[in-house]
């Protein structure tokens, strides 16, 4: 009898400091209107906390809505481009959070797609056996590599993490296909410099970035690897588009959602969207989507879920979920982030501000 990966928890963490459009103007050449109108954002989430502490709230709500405790979490993946620690990786720090002593543990980079790809290494890993269980994160701190003086890149981005958890079932239902790619020949129309050992070891900061980004040519890879990802995963399984109940796209602008969900032929009222409320998360825009469209009822038992998404390198992708019967949590837990004293302009002050101050690597 064939082994599935269900879907039976769901979380989500975003910091509570909002960086409106307003004040964003307050600090670059723009406005709200050429933000709103060029990409749909209206206000994004600033992270007054590490990344490790977004993943570890969103870990333990997926952990509570699965009512699995985080002793027998068998795999953690932990999808991001924003590595807090790459030597111990950032998945092992999770582990020891939620206690899930001796279980495997990788993080996995693919930019904007690190949920999405994790997902299928994850159920993957479940369908052959090799685990029971899984923790799939999508988590990024965006903010302290941010140039917060471009403003082609500073007004796109925001902080967040969201985790589900797989269970290995009986039932046809989880990630049922997938289509995973990548146009590594056009992979420097996203680079950001300052983002990695390479830069280090020339002498630059790390973390003190400009962000060589190609936003009309990004745009067309966009929607070319989304359309063509979303098409192929549908004929794997014999769908059409019509079959989909909801979309839950990659969030990096409304303009793209739009273009990818006419291609695939589905109606934005079947598409999700919450890219208004926090701009581009990278690897947490999907499943922060797939959270919040359960929790208002978006999604029914046994609904088709199509999450199509592209990211830097320039990887695209796109899933089919088959939901189960449960669409309402297990538990809940009262885990969160500490509370934030800071508005997010000096979130953002405060980043700025330590770029400018090196200090030695700790010995
Ligand atoms: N405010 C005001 N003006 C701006 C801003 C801003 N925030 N940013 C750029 N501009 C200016 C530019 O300087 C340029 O001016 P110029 O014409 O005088 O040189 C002009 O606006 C560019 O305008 P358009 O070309 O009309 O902009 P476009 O419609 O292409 O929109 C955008 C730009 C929003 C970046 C779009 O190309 C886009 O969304 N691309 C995809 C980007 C994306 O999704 N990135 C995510 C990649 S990361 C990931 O998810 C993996």
């Amino acid at each position: 009898m064939s082994t599935y990966a269900a879907i039976t928890g769901w979380g989500k963490c975003l910091p509570p400091a909002v960086l409106s459009n307003q004040d964003l103007a307050g600090m670059l050449d723009t406005s709200d209107e050429w933000i709103t109108s060029r990409t749909g954002i209206r206000e994004r989430r600033i992270a007054h906390v590490t990344m490790a502490e977004m993943a570890h709230v969103a870990a333990e709500r997926a952990l509570a809505c699965a009512a699995l405790p985080g002793r027998d979490v068998e795999l953690i993946v932990f999808g991001t481009c924003s590595f807090e620690d790459q030597v111990p990786n950032m998945a092992s720090g999770l582990q020891q959070r939620i206690g899930a002593a001796g279980c495997a543990a990788m993080d996995l980079n693919t930019a904007c797609t690190s949920f999405l790809y994790g997902l299928s290494a994850a159920t993957s890993m479940i369908r052959n056996g090799v685990v029971k269980n899984a923790l799939v994160i999508g988590a990024e701190i965006i903010s302290p590599y941010m140039d917060w003086t471009d403003r082609n890149v500073a007004v796109l981005f925001g902080d967040g993490a969201a985790a589900v958890v797989l269970q290995a079932s009986a039932n046809e239902e989880g990630l049922l296909a997938e289509k995973l790619g990548c146009f590594g020949e056009a992979r420097e129309i996203l680079r950001i410099h300052g983002m990695g050992g390479a830069y280090a070891n020339r002498g630059q900061l790390y973390g003190l970035t400009s962000w060589q980004f190609d936003g009309q040519e990004i745009f067309k890879r966009a929607v070319l690897g989304m359309s063509e990802a979303s098409a192929a995963a549908l004929a794997r399984r014999g769908l059409t588009a019509a079959d989909v109940q909801l979309a839950v796209p990659h969030q990096a602008n409304l303009r793209i959602i739009e273009a990818v969900a006419k291609r695939a032929g589905i109606p934005m009222a079947r598409v999700f969207t919450n890219v208004q409320r926090y701009g581009n998360m990278s690897s947490a825009t999907v499943p922060v989507g797939l959270c919040e469209a359960v929790e208002e009822g978006r999604v029914e038992p046994g609904a088709w879920v199509l999450m199509p998404a592209f990211g830097g390198g320039l990887t695209w992708c796109a899933h089919l979920v088959r939901w189960g019967d449960r669409v309402t949590p297990l538990g809940t837990t009262d885990i969160d982030l500490p509370p934030c004293e800071r508005s997010a302009v000096e979130l953002i002050r405060e980043v700025a501000a330590r770029k400018t101050t090196p200090a030695p690597a700790r010995a």
